[in-house]
C-alpha cells in the first residue's frame, strides 16, 4: 500500500465538564505527539449537536476546550487548533462516507446503543452517523495518527474499514487521478499508557464522564486544589491495603482506576506506584495523590478559566486554525470529488 506522510489528528467534544479521563485520556498524548509528529487538534462542535445543546452553553464549552488545549501545552502556532464547524469539508466528506459505510456496521457501534438508551426511535440520526463524520474528521486529512482514550477504539476501526472500502470501490478511478493504489491510509490508534480508560471515582466500573450527575465521579479540570482533595479523599476504594504487584489489583477495580490516574499524573507505570505503595493503607496513598493530582492539575486549570474568558485571543486561534485547516482539506476535499466522478 502507499505511504503517507504521518500527520496526527484528534478532536474533543465541547459538551462541558472536561475531565481528568479527557486529560490523561487524550490530552497529554496530545502534547507528548507534538514533538514528533504535524499534529491537528479539533474542537468538533458538529459531533456534539448530535445531542440537544443550548447554543449559549455550546459557545461556552467550544471556548473552554480550547482554552484546555493551550493550557495543556499545545503549541497552536506549530500545529493546527481550530473547530470543526469552521471547516465545511468535514460535514460534506461525512456525506460521502454516508454512502461508504454500512448500516450493518453502524448497527454494532456500541457508543450509540449507550447514548441512546432504551428510547432509540428518538435518538438523532445524526447521533447514529456519528462514526461516519469521526471518520472524515480523520481522513480529510488523511491523517496517519489518532491519539485517543480506550472508549474511541471501535469508532477507529470503523474509520479504517471506511478507508479500506473507500480505497477498494475506488481503486481504478484512484490510480487513475494519480494516487497510486490507495488514497486514505488506515489510520492507528494510539491508545496508550496508564489511563486509557479513567473510571468514575464512585464507581470503579463506571467510565469517568462528562454526563455522569455525580460531580464527585469526576475530577474536573477547572477544580481548584480544594475540590480536587475533597474529590480524591471521597474516593471509593476497598478495606485492603494496595498490593505489590500489578497481579494484585485484580478484581478491585477501585484501587486499580486510582494508581491508574496516579501513575499517568506522575508520568510512570503503575508498577512503579505499587513499588512504592505496595502494602501501604489507601489514607497515606490518597494524601501523595492528592499532592500529585494539584500540582499538576491545578496549573492547568487555572490557567485554562484565565484564557477562556479572553474569547478575542480564543477565537483568533480558531480562526487562524480553520484557515490553515481549509486549506488542507479543499485540496483533499477536490481530489474526492474527481475520484468519485464529481465534474467541478
Ligand atoms: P470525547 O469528547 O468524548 O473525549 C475526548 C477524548 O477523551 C477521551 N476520554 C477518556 N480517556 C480516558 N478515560 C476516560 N474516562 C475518557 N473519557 C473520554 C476520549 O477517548 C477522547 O480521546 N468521538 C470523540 C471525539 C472525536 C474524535 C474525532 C476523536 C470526534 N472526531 C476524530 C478522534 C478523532 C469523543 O466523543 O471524544
Amino acid at each position: 500500500m502507499s505511504s503517507f506522510p504521518q500527520l496526527v489528528f484528534s478532536g474533543v467534544q465541547p459538551t462541558g465538564n472536561f475531565h481528568l479521563g479527557n486529560y490523561l485520556g487524550a490530552l497529554v498524548k496530545f502534547v507528548e505527539m507534538q514533538d514528533r509528529f504535524d499534529c491537528i487538534y479539533c474542537v468538533v462542535d458538529l459531533h456534539a449537536i448530535t445531542v440537544a445543546q443550548s447554543p449559549i452553553e455550546l459557545r461556552k464549552h467550544i471556548r473552554e476546550v480550547t482554552a484546555a488545549f493551550i493550557a495543556s501545552g499545545i503549541d497552536a502556532e506549530k500545529h493546527i487548533v481550530f473547530n470543526q464547524s469552521q471547516v465545511s469539508e468535514h460535514a460534506e466528506l461525512a456525506w460521502v462516507f454516508n454512502c461508504i459505510a454500512r448500516l450493518g456496521w453502524l448497527n454494532r457501534m456500541t457508543q450509540f446503543k449507550e447514548k441512546a438508551g432504551k428510547d432509540r426511535e428518538n435518538a438523532s440520526v445524526g447521533l447514529y452517523a456519528y462514526p461516519t463524520l469521526m471518520a472524515a474528521d480523520i481522513l480529510i486529512y488523511r491523517a496517519t495518527h489518532v491519539p485517543v482514550g480506550e472508549d474511541q477504539k471501535q469508532h477507529l476501526e470503523l474509520t479504517r474499514d471506511v478507508a479500506q472500502k473507500f480505497n477498494n470501490d475506488y481503486s481504478q478511478s484512484i490510480a487513475h487521478c494519480g494516487f497510486g493504489d490507495a488514497f486514505f491510509p488506515l489510520p492507528e490508534p494510539v491508545i496508550q499508557g496508564p489511563a486509557t480508560r479513567v473510571m468514575s471515582l464512585r464507581d470503579g466500573a463506571k467510565k469517568m464522564s462528562k454526563s455522569d450527575p455525580s460531580d464527585y465521579s469526576r475530577i474536573n479540570l477547572t477544580d481548584d486544589a480544594d475540590q480536587i482533595a475533597q474529590k480524591v479523599r471521597k474516593a471509593k476504594t476497598d478495606p485492603d491495603a494496595l498490593p505489590s504487584e500489578i497481579a494484585g489489583l485484580a478484581g478491585r477495580p477501585e484501587a486499580d482506576n486510582l494508581v491508574g490516574i496516579f501513575a499517568a499524573l506522575q508520568g510512570t507505570s503503575r508498577e512503579d506506584v505499587l513499588r512504592e505503595f505496595g502494602g501501604k493503607n489507601f489514607s497515606g496513598f490518597k494524601s501523595a495523590l492528592v499532592e500529585v493530582a494539584v500540582t499538576k492539575l491545578a496549573p492547568v486549570g487555572a490557567e485554562m478559566k484565565r484564557l477562556q474568558s479572553d474569547h478575542a485571543y480564543i477565537d483568533g486561534i480558531l480562526r487562524r486554525g480553520a484557515e490553515r485547516a481549509s486549506r488542507l482539506a479543499a485540496k483533499n476535499m477536490a481530489a474526492v470529488k474527481d475520484i468519485l466522478g464529481f465534474v467541478r
